[in-house]
């Protein structure tokens, strides 16, 4: 027994030794690096005195060569520390503190090709990050990477709120499961994806948020996603162990081609006590680096309406003629009488756009092609970006537009067809220059073409990112839909704004599984909503829109979608419904106040895919507003409005009324005005599917 003791405590000291270790500044998080006998890299993290992560392995398996794993010994490492404040050029908030403690470990292999690879963490106080870097060396110069190994062992059968990790959509309903319980393999198929949808693994997309039996709140996520593929999370359920299992390519076989020197994305854990400081957590951001572009104030955020829903509603049509065959569409085709994008129709939206204070306006079907979209195999060349339909006046609606103060928004559909977009960029924005235009939507709507690639491989990450900076180029900020994932680049190229990456508001317009549940929006918050901007497009009043679809609704209350315009953070927000739905309803003033960039944010409560309450403070005026949803529960909730700077308020509040109910009674609203003071407490009554608004306007002194 005597001999074991001894044993034992030698050897707890000489491991000792080789472990690396670094704290987050506040001392609360704690991560240990260190190899084991067979020279495998593997951390550890704990958050006061819990271990978070369990002995958990780094390693890269590469093509034509061994895989980088084992044999490693440290051959050097080191620390630092940063403390700063940064401001967002818009935002949810204007400043930003970063707070991290760095170690850094350069690795090297210590017989053979003795290639080596460095591994860097950073903890801040609510989470870490690490990547590795391949640096410059003779063994090891191209670097084919079949699959990263990075591995997150949980401690735990935490409840977990995922989705599948699919390599060419995240546009899936959010799940609710323990982690022993993940399934992604049974949410292939989904008819309502069913343009492009690929689940190979049981794996999670990311960010996957996770809540421990004992409170503690975790989300998986990565950070500066450049020149590499999406890292989905694969899930075992028996050992509760999460591996990176990387986006790949049919074409070539592989997942990354880099040349070294070169890093890696951020492999990121947000851990924090409460669910609301997932929320308002920035450390994703802070992994990257800081702005590229300089002055970018030529963007300016909007609420914007749009030639759009009423497409989803079947109402009207992107196509113009219905003439499918593009060899025989010509200009001159004839219109059949249902195309949206008409200069009249336009014409129209920006008369009550300007007379609702709304700046901008999207136009979607402008351009030709469109009749050769959805379920065309050959859509490479189809859609051009310069030509407008024979029945659509760019140019007039365009200096109609300015006349009036509203920005037209332009839209790209580019179909999956990547390199016919990329042909035509330079004329594009160019055009986009011309009349001042600075927003782009883009789509990338089906399966890629070239066939084997998917919208979250390394090419298509590329993609993206390059598409951005090329628009910078032209003073153009891009809202990508079926986009790559967030991964914190607005903050290095703030002309990246908002874009789509989940089931938004179209899904409540023609999915065939009855549309985005009450508890949709209350998961989004603290799942999606970690990576940044959504472009969600809230405010639909016309809840049953039985008229157009009555087998579809929009499943929350009015008061709900109100609340969207505070709880969903985009500094692009539009305001989608047809304008007969908004004129003469009252609700209409909040979003008529409401503004999309804001100097602070304060989320008050809320757990994760239950409700969540946040405050916003406008940037350009002393005002504030509030937003609070909940699921299919009703609920009452007393905010403090301590948050409130000293004096008087005007308090415009829209509230459920007192039957309503997202099914039975969806757009029974009570507005009421008070004044308050941050002495007060407010008591909201949220019906189920329901919500809360307020919009908080300073009095004078
Ligand atoms: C899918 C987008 O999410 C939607 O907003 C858009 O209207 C269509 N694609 C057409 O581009
Ligand atoms: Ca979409």
């Amino acid at each position: 027994m005597k001999f074991f003791i001894i044993v034992l405590s030698v050897f707890g000291l000489h491991a000792q030794e080789n472990i690396q270790n670094i704290s987050s500044p506040d001392a609360a998080i704690r991560v240990n690096f260190s190899l084991d006998e067979e020279g495998r890299p593997f951390y550890l993290v704990f958050h006061k005195d819990q271990t978070v992560i369990d002995t958990s392995f780094l390693g890269f398996d590469l093509k034509d060569a061994p895989s980088l794993s084992t044999n490693f010994e440290i051959i050097n490492s080191g620390t630092s520390s940063l403390k700063e404040t940064w401001k967002m050029p818009w935002g949810e908030q204007l400043e930003v503190e970063n707070n991290y403690n760095e170690l850094k470990i350069d690795l090297a292999e210590k017989s053979g090709l003795k290639r080596k690879l460095s591994v860097t963490f950073r903890v801040f106080n609510d989470g870490i990050g690490f990547k590795y870097d391949f640096p410059e060396q003779e063994n090891l110069k191209e670097v084919i990477i079949t699959d990263e190994n990075t591995e997150f062992a949980l401690t735990g059968d935490h409840t977990a709120f995922w989705t599948p990790g699919d390599w060419d959509i995240y546009e899936h309903l959010i799940n609710t499961s323990r982690v022993s319980k993940i399934n992604a393999i049974t949410k292939r198929g989904d008819p309502n994806l069913g343009q492009h949808t690929y689940i190979p693994e049981n794996a999670v997309n990311t960010p996957v948020t996770m809540k421990a039996d004992n409170g503690l709140h975790l989300s998986f996520h990565e950070a500066k996603l450049i020149d590499y593929a999406d890292m989905t999370l694969k899930v075992d359920t028996i050992s509760l162990k999460l591996t990176s299992e990387l986006v790949g390519s049919e074409i070539t076989g592989y997942k990354v081609k880099r040349t070294a020197p070169f890093e890696t994305p951020w492999r990121t854990i947000l851990i924090t006590e409460k669910a609301t400081e997932l929320i308002d957590s920035k450390l994703v951001l802070n992994l990257n680096d800081p702005n590229k572009l300089g002055d970018v104030s030529w963007f300016k955020p909007t609420k914007y309406t749009g030639i759009w829903w009423e497409m989803h509603l079947g109402k009207s049509t992107w196509d113009m003629s219905g003439e499918q065959d593009m060899t025989t569409f010509t200009k001159a085709s004839k219109p059949h009488g249902k195309h949206g994008a008409t200069t009249e129709n336009a014409k129209n939206l920006i008369d009550f756009s300007a007379a609702n204070g709304i700046g901008a306006m999207l136009v979607e079907g402008w351009n030709t092609g469109w009749e050769h979209w959805i379920g065309f195999e050959d859509r490479e060349g189809v859609f051009d970006f310069v030509t407008p339909y024979a029945d659509y006046d760019l140019d007039e609606v365009v200096k109609y537009g300015k006349s009036k103060g509203v920005a037209i928004v332009m839209h790209h559909e580019t179909s999956a067809a990547p390199r016919t977009y990329e042909q035509q960029l330079d004329s594009a924005y160019a055009l986009m220059q011309k009349y001042d235009m600075h927003v782009v939507k883009s789509g990338y709507v089906g399966k890629i073409i070239p066939k084997g690639e998917y919208h979250h491989g390394q090419w298509m990450v590329n993609h993206y990112n390059n598409v951005a900076i090329r628009a910078a180029d032209y003073e153009v900020a891009v809202n990508a839909h079926e986009p790559i994932k967030a991964t914190g680049l607005r903050r290095t190229y703030p002309n990246i704004i908002s874009r789509e990456g989940l089931r938004g508001q179209e899904f409540n317009a023609w999915a065939s599984d009855g549309g985005n549940p009450p508890e949709h929006l209350p998961l989004v918050a603290f799942t999606r909503m970690l990576a940044g901007p959504i472009d969600f497009t809230p405010g639909i009043f016309d809840i049953k829109f039985d008229k157009y679809k009555p087998e579809n609704q929009v499943n929350t209350t009015l008061a709900h979608q109100l609340a969207l315009y505070v709880v969903i953070y985009s500094p692009i927000q539009m305001v989608p419904d047809l304008p007969e739905n908004y004129i003469g309803q009252p609700a209409f003033q909040f979003i008529r106040d409401v503004v999309t960039d804001w100097k602070q944010t304060k989320v008050l409560n809320g757990e994760v895919g239950d409700f969540v309450t946040i405050a916003r403070e406008d940037r350009n005026s002393d005002n504030w507003f509030l937003g609070s949803i909940t699921d299919e529960n009703a609920r009452e909730l007393e905010i403090n409005l301590d948050f409130l700077p000293e004096g008087n308020f005007k308090a415009i509040i829209y509230q459920d009324g007192e039957n309503a109910h997202w099914d039975d009674n969806p757009t029974h609203i009570d507005i009421k005005e008070q004044v308050v003071a941050n002495s007060d407490k407010l008591k909201l009554k949220l019906a189920a599917g329901g919500g809360a608004a307020v919009s908080f306007e300073k009095l004078a002194e």
